[in-house]
């Protein structure tokens, strides 16, 4: 095999299901399985065949169908458990018997309550009897990162000679550091006098956040298997995580010079199916796969970002199969993002435009933590809507009132086309009848309210919201709108948005000129 090319061992159908609370049911794990196939993982490891009747039905089905990975089913050092593997392994193309036993003193002392020799011994032994059943077979002396070095390295030699064709080394309390993780492997391939006999493996957990710099540091000292799970997944703080790695690798393919045969295109759809069936978010900030990893707010960033994406971005989102980066708007954004954004909304707007819905942003961006592209739509909307009008009338200020038993009330200031301000106070059967009662008095029509909605036009409760009113006068009917996050507010706006329609309209119309008073 190329020996640049380092092997993908996935293991979120084993340790990443085993933590708590991840557990999924065999449809689960079937789905996710064939997720793993097409990212083209080199070894699945299906599950625990002796943990349970469904952890052995499940490898057991993984194994029947899955025919382009190995799939490795996980063993004791004991016959029973062995034999439980193999039995579940048995319709596998190419299937792998994991044997793990703990070495380290404190492993040793309490829990299997052996000495080294009787270590070494039960090593042999069990893979010995897994060879009866298959000749791929892994070995992990588990805590090895805290194993007597000298130690390690004699089961390690003796599990090659009893067969042992991959040693996988776990630092399974993830307690190790890059530096000493990478002297660990370099001990052992100096140490270990048939080592080249055997595939040199990692297994990191995450205790310290150190899972995927611990394996990256073992694939530089010369490790060409990894353990890894999909999102990290894993006992406590998790596995290395295999995007990360698998990441890592491409993206500084210039540094490490390795390669894994991954197809990142399946990523990001496999770590969604993994979130979705154990119900792990994955952190918003999480590499490659969190929701802003290719996320992009603050002005500076944006501004260099639209210049050239490699500014801030080191991968492009399409190479796990992610959306296009996003730009998100909000009150870090500048002037050319959302200049960026607008266009790509389809509007071309003049630089007085852009000007007035920049500033209506600003505002807005204060208000609202996240500005979605339907705000954006909207601001767009209320500029051109509002020019178009030519506004006739405009809202000055709005003062509302609405307390049980009282009569709702309200008091306008609109500002004419001539520049004064004129204030009027109205009452109503609610808010927005009593808003319309003091427009009125301030216009001097008296139109007829036909209708009245308020749309949500984004999400969460400090939505915008969009006022539409139908008003009538005389045999005129116009719809007029208003946006805001204030609902009052945009019911104001839009029943200004119909006087002027009104008035437009009659000015056009020409017949009755005159009848309908302007400021
Ligand atoms: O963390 C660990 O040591 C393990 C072994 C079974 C490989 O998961
Ligand atoms: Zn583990």
């Amino acid at each position: 095999m190329d020996k640049d090319r380092i092997i993908i061992f996935d293991t979120t159908l084993r340790d990443g299901e085993q933590c708590p609370g991840a557990s999924m049911n065999i449809k689960e794990k079937m789905e996710v399985a064939r997720q793993l196939a097409q990212l083209k993982v080199d070894v699945i490891e299906a599950g625990f065949p002796i943990a349970s009747p469904g952890d052995f039905e499940a490898v057991r089905q993984i194994a029947q169908e899955v025919r382009t990975a190995s799939i490795a089913g996980l063993a004791r050092a004991l016959e029973k458990d062995i034999e439980a593997a193999a039995r579940a392994l048995e319709p596998a193309e190419n299937p792998r018997i994991h044997v793990f036993l703990s070495t380290s003193k404190s492993h040793r002392v309490h829990m299997v309550h052996k000495a080294k020799a009787e270590i070494v011994e039960m090593a042999i032994s069990s893979l010995k009897f897994a060879g009866k059943f298959c000749s791929n077979l892994e070995f992990s002396p588990m805590d090895a990162s805290r194993t007597e070095p000298e130690f390690l390295a004699e089961v390690v030699t003796a599990a090659i000679d009893a067969g042992a064709t991959t040693v996988n080394i776990p630092d399974t309390v993830g307690y190790a550091i890059p530096d000493e993780f990478a002297g660990l492997i370099r001990y052992l391939q100096a140490n270990v006098p048939n080592i080249d006999k055997a595939i040199l493996s990692v297994h990191c957990h995450n205790d310290l956040g150190l899972a995927v710099a611990n394996s990256l540091a073992a694939i530089q000292a010369g490790v060409r298997q990894v353990e890894c799970t999909v999102n990290g997944i894993g006992e406590r703080a998790g596995n290395a995580s295999m995007e990360e790695i698998v990441m890592a690798l491409k993206t500084r393919k210039d540094f490490f010079n390795k390669h894994t045969n991954i197809d990142t295109q399946h990523i990001m759809a496999c770590s969604k199916m993994v979130s979705s069936f154990t119900g792990f978010f994955v952190q918003r900030n999480k590499a490659i796969v969190g929701k802003n990893a290719f996320a992009h707010e603050s002005g500076i960033h944006q501004h260099g970002f639209l210049k050239k994406k490699d500014t801030f971005e080191i991968m492009n989102p399409s190479e796990i199969g992610g959306e296009e980066s996003e730009l998100v708007m909000g009150k870090h954004s500048g002037r050319n993002a959302l200049q960026f954004r607008i266009k790509e909304l389809g509007h071309e707007l003049s630089t007085e435009e852009l000007d007035r819905v920049f500033d209506e942003f600003k505002i807005l961006a204060d208000e609202k933590k996240d500005v979605f592209e339907e705000d954006i739509l909207t601001l767009v909307q209320k500029v051109v809507v509002s020019e178009e009008n030519q506004n006739v009338w405009k809202l000055k200020k709005l003062e509302a009132s609405v307390s049980t038993g009282t009569t709702p009330s309200a008091e306008i200031t609109l500002v004419g086309k001539d520049g004064v301000e004129r204030s009027a106070k109205g009452s109503g059967d609610g808010p927005v009848d009593a808003i319309c009662d003091a427009i009125d008095k301030i216009t001097g029509l008296s139109c007829k309210l036909l209708d009245y909605q308020v749309l949500s036009k984004t999400k969460g409760t400090d939505a915008l919201g969009e006022v539409s009113i139908q008003t009538s006068y005389k045999n005129m009917k116009v719809l007029g709108k208003g946006i805001g996050v204030n609902t009052l507010d945009a019911s104001a706006q839009a029943y200004v948005n119909a006087v002027n329609k009104l008035i437009l309209k009659d000015q056009l119309s020409q017949s009755s000129q005159g009848e309908i008073p302007g400021p």
